[in-house]
């Protein structure tokens, strides 16, 4: 008997976390990291090509909606109370990497990522919109706003000759499983 009271006092401290925030913190999570990731990369991109190169103005547009992308996960993070991804210094590098990287590879490289980048967030965006169902309409109509940007950004690749990139289908399969792995540990950690 006393065992069992014991038990049940256990159960009822625990803190229980309905489902519907656990879905929020974890869009939120994840979206501020990944746009973290994007900023870095069109930085580390922008470090090589510089702003006023015709490829780097093409660049310097998409990085700047990337900067209100993160601006509104910055603010979303501190109202709804949602604990940043601990591996954010991690994406922080690897982000700005990735954008030195395939600059130096060559504007068509520094495409190709573009497009693999932002077809896994365009459609992280979409999976995340329907989740959400007919709930937190504010942050919904956001997610939908930002995927538009990001499909936009892909088409900027595609024109770009993102696909004329040496070894495009290689290149892509790794950009893409890194940003599906990145955002799998971001929800979580
Ligand atoms: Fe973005
Ligand atoms: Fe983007």
């Amino acid at each position: 008997m006393v065992k069992n009271k014991k038990k049940k006092k256990n159960i009822k401290t625990k803190k229980q976390i309905p489902a519907d925030k656990k879905l929020l913190d974890e869009i939120i999570r994840v979206d501020q990291a990944g746009e973290l990731g994007a900023t870095k990369i069109y930085a580390g991109q922008l470090a090589v090509f510089g702003k006023e190169s015709n490829i780097g103005k093409k660049i310097k547009h998409m990085a700047d909606q990337e900067q209100e992308h993160i601006d509104t996960f910055n603010r979303l993070i501190v109202e709804k109370k949602v604990r940043p991804t601990a591996m954010m210094p991690l994406w922080n590098i690897l982000g700005y990497t990735l954008g030195v990287t395939t600059a130096i590879m060559g504007k068509k490289a520094a495409m190709a990522c573009t497009v693999a980048v932002e077809e896994v967030i365009g459609k992280h965006y979409e999976i995340q919109a329907k989740q959400l169902k007919d709930k937190e309409p504010e942050l919904k109509k956001i997610i939908l706003n930002f995927r538009d940007d990001e499909l936009e950004h892909h088409d900027i690749g595609l024109e770009n000759d993102a696909e004329k990139a040496f070894g495009y289908s290689l290149l892509s399969k790794i950009i893409k499983t890194g940003c599906k792995t990145a955002i799998a540990i971001s929800k979580k950690i």
